[in-house]
C-alpha cells in the first residue's frame, strides 16, 4: 500500500514537472500575474460587504463587516453624507479593480504568447534533431497535429485556465474567509454539499481523460489520411481510386465523430448533474438563512452578503470541474508532446571531433540490419577508396545501395564493422561535420515550393547569379529553365510548375555544384535523364570534380564503367569488385548486365536509325 502511494506521488511530481517545464523561463511574469490575480479576488470579496455595511452599520447601527482601512474613508456627519461617500468609494474601488484587471490580462497575454512561441520553436528544433529512423516511421499528419493542436491546447490551458485555477481557489478561500468572519454557522450551511461538486469533478476527470486520448487519436488518424491522400492525389486520380479514398476518409471521420459524440454526452451528464447539486446548495443556504435570521443569529446585511457569497463559491467550483476536464485534455497533449521531446536526439552524445576530411573512405567488415527485419541487409562489406578516386556501386534494386550511403553519413548506424574517413572511424566524427563534408544527390530529390533560383541556390545562399547560372548550365538545365515563362523565377511544386523527374534530378545536381565537398555521392541521380544527356552532364562534371572522391550508384553500366573501381552488391555481399575490364572478364553479374544493356542500347540505336 505504501509502495503504491509512493509510485503515485512520483507520478504526480512528474506531472507537475511536465507541466511547468514549458513555462520555466517565464516564472517571474507568471508570478506577477498570479499576485495581481490574488489581489483582484480579495477586492472582489469585499464588494458584497459594501451593501452589508450600508444595511448593518449605517442603517441598523451594528458593527461594519468592511475592513477599517475602508470604513475610515467613510467620514461625514449625516447618514446621507456618508452614503454619498460610500458610493464614491465604491465607484473608485470598482474602477481601480478594472484597471488592475486590464493590466493583468495584458501581462497574461504576453505570457501565454511567449510560452507558445517558445514551445513551437523548441518542438521544431527537436523535430530537426530527431534521427532519420524516427522520421521514416513517424506519420507527418500526426507530427503536424502535435506541433499545432497540442501546443494550442497547452497554451490555452496555461494562459487561461491554470491561472483560472489559482483565481478560483483563491476566490473560494477568500470567500470562505469573509463568510466565516461574518457568521460561522451560516458558513457551514453555505458550503455543506460543495465537497460533492469537487468529488464529482474528480471522478469525471479520471473518466474523461481516457476518452480525450481516444478523441485525439481519432483526429490524428483522420489528419494523416487527409494529408496522405492530398499529397498523393496524382496517384489517386491516375488509378481512379477516389471512391476508395473517400470511403477511407469517411470511415476515419466517422470514428472521430463517434468519439467526440461520446465525449459530448459525458459532458452533458456532468453539467446537468452538477446543476442539480448547485440547486440544492442554494436551497440549503436560503433555508438556513431564514431560520438563523428569525432567531436573530444573522443580520439582514449578512444574509444578503451570504446570498452573494454562495454564488462566489458554487460557480467557481463548477468552473473548476470544467478546468479539471481541460486539464485532462492538456495532460494528454503534454504526453503527446513528450513523446517527441523525450526521444533521444541524434546529436546526444555525438563526438566533438572535427578532423579534416580529404576524401579517403574505407568500409571494414560493415554489417547492417534494420530493426524490423529478420535478416541482415548488408554483411561483411569491405572496400577502400582513395581521395579523388571514383567508385561505382552496382546492384539489383533493394540490394542495399542507398542504405550503404545512409550508413556513410550516419543517417543509419551499422551494427558491425567500421566505416572510416581518412582513417578516422565515423563514430568519432561530429555528425554535422561529417554531413557537411559529404554531398549527396538523392535518388528522389526534394524541391521546396520556392523559385528554381532559390532551389539551386539553397546550398550557398551567397552565391552570385553567374555561379548559379553556370551550375545550371553544367547540369544541362539552363536551357530548360529559360524555356519556362518565369525563367529562374518560376516557382516549383505545389504553387507552380511540376518538373519532370529528370529536371528535378538536374536541379539537385546543380545545387551540389555551388558548394565543393571532398566526397560526393550520386544515388542513381541521373536515372531519369536520357543516356545522351547523362553522358554530357557527367563529362562536364568530371572536370569540375577532379579532386573529389565520387560514389556513383547506378543501374546504367555505361555510367559505372567510367569509375576507377566498381563494386557489385548482391544479397548483402560484395560479389564482384574491380575495374570495368576486370569485371567483364569475370563472367559474373556485371558482365551479364553489360551484355543485356549494350544489346538493348544497340537495338534501340538501330531502331532509331531505321525510322530515320
Ligand atoms: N527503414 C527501413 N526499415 C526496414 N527496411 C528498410 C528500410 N529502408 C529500406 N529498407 C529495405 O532495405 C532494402 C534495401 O533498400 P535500399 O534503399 O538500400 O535499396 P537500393 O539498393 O538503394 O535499391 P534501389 O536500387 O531500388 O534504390 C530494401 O529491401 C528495403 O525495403
Ligand atoms: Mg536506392
Amino acid at each position: 500500500m505504501e509502495h503504491v502511494k509512493k509510485v503515485k506521488r512520483v507520478k504526480s511530481v512528474k506531472r507537475i514537472n511536465q507541466f511547468l517545464k514549458w513555462i520555466k523561463g517565464y516564472k517571474l511574469i507568471f508570478l506577477i500575474s498570479t499576485i495581481l490575480l490574488i489581489a483582484l479576488q480579495y477586492f472582489r470579496t469585499l464588494s458584497p460587504l459594501f451593501i452589508a455595511h450600508i444595511i448593518d452599520a449605517e442603517l441598523d447601527g451594528l458593527k461594519s463587516p468592511l475592513p477599517t482601512f475602508m470604513t475610515s474613508l467613510f467620514t461625514g456627519d449625516t447618514v446621507k453624507e456618508r452614503l454619498a461617500i460610500i458610493a464614491l468609494v465604491y465607484v473608485s474601488f470598482t474602477l481601480f479593480r478594472v484597471v488592475i484587471m486590464f493590466g493583468r490580462r495584458m501581462i497574461n497575454a504576453f505570457f501565454t504568447e511567449s510560452v507558445a512561441y517558445h514551445m513551437r520553436n523548441t518542438l521544431y528544433k527537436k523535430l530537426q534533431d530527431l534521427s532519420f529512423s524516427y522520421h521514416t516511421h513517424a506519420e507527418t499528419g500526426d507530427l503536424i497535429q502535435r506541433c499545432t493542436t497540442d501546443v494550442e491546447t497547452y497554451r490555452v490551458f496555461v494562459g487561461e485556465q491554470l491561472i483560472e485555477i489559482f483565481r478560483l481557489v483563491f476566490l473560494i478561500a477568500l470567500t470562505i474567509y469573509q463568510m466565516a468572519k461574518l457568521n460561522g454557522v451560516m458558513t457551514i450551511y453555505s458550503v455543506l454539499i460543495t465537497p460533492v461538486i469537487f468529488l464529482t469533478a474528480f471522478i469525471y476527470f479520471k473518466w474523461v481523460k481516457k476518452i480525450f486520448k481516444r478523441v485525439e487519436e481519432a483526429e490524428a488518424k483522420m489528419t494523416t489520411t487527409l494529408q496522405e491522400s492530398v499529397t498523393g492525389i496524382r496517384v489517386v486520380k491516375a488509378f481512379a481510386k477516389e471512391k476508395y479514398e473517400i470511403e477511407k476518409f469517411d470511415a476515419d471521420s466517422k470514428d472521430y465523430m463517434k468519439e467526440d459524440f461520446h465525449l459530448l454526452k459525458l459532458m452533458a451528464i456532468y453539467w446537468g448533474g452538477t446543476d442539480v447539486i448547485t440547486f440544492f446548495q442554494y436551497a440549503i443556504t436560503i433555508a438556513a438563512g431564514i431560520v438563523l435570521a428569525s432567531t436573530q443569529d444573522l443580520t439582514t446585511g449578512e444574509y444578503i452578503a451570504f446570498l452573494s457569497y454562495i454564488g462566489m463559491i458554487v460557480w467557481p467550483l463548477r468552473q473548476l470541474g470544467r478546468i479539471v476536464q481541460d486539464f485532462g485534455k492538456t495532460t494528454v497533449a503534454l504526453d503527446r508532446l513528450d513523446e517527441i521531446m523525450l526521444k533521444e536526439s541524434e546529436h546526444d552524445g555525438d563526438s566533438e571531433n572535427h578532423p579534416p576530411i580529404k576524401g579517403g573512405v574505407e568500409f571494414r567488415n560493415v554489417g547492417f540490419q534494420f530493426e524490423d527485419d529478420n535478416k541482415p541487409l548488408l554483411k561483411g562489406i569491405s572496400f577502400k577508396v582513395e581521395p579523388g578516386e571514383s567508385l561505382a556501386i552496382v546492384g539489383k534494386t533493394g540490394s542495399g545501395k542507398s542504405t550503404l550511403i545512409n550508413l556513410m553519413i550516419r543517417l543509419l548506424d551499422n551494427q558491425e564493422g567500421s566505416i572510416l574517413f581518412d582513417g578516422v572511424d565515423i563514430k568519432d566524427i561530429n555528425k554535422k561535420h561529417l554531413r557537411e563534408n559529404v554531398g549527396i544527390i538523392m535518388q528522389e530529390p526534394f524541391l521546396y515550393s520556392r523559385t528554381l533560383y532559390d532551389n539551386i541556390g539553397i546550398m550557398d545562399q551567397n552565391a552570385s547569379e553567374e555561379k548559379v547560372y553556370k551550375a545550371a548550365t553544367i547540369a544541362a538545365l539552363h536551357e530548360d529553365i529559360l524555356g519556362f515563362e518565369g525563367g529562374y523565377k518560376t516557382i516549383v511544386g505545389e504553387r507552380g510548375v511540376t518538373l519532370s523527374g529528370g529536371q528535378k534530378q538536374r536541379v539537385a545536381i546543380a545545387r551540389m555544384l555551388l558548394d565543393s565537398k571532398p566526397v560526393l555521392i550520386f544515388d542513381d541521380s541521373l536515372s531519369a535523364v536520357d543516356t545522351e544527356t547523362d553522358i554530357q552532364i557527367r563529362r562536364a562534371l568530371s572536370d569540375y570534380w577532379k579532386d573529389t572522391t565520387v560514389f556513383i550508384i547506378t543501374h546504367r553500366i555505361t555510367t559505372a564503367m567510367e569509375a576507377d573501381k566498381i563494386i557489385v552488391l548482391d544479397k548483402g555481399d560484395i560479389v564482384e569488385m574491380g575495374t570495368h575490364k576486370e569485371l567483364l572478364n569475370q563472367d559474373g553479374l556485371y558482365s551479364e548486365l553489360w551484355d543485356i544493356q549494350t544489346n538493348v542500347e544497340y537495338d534501340y540505336k538501330q531502331t532509331v536509325k531505321g525510322v530515320k
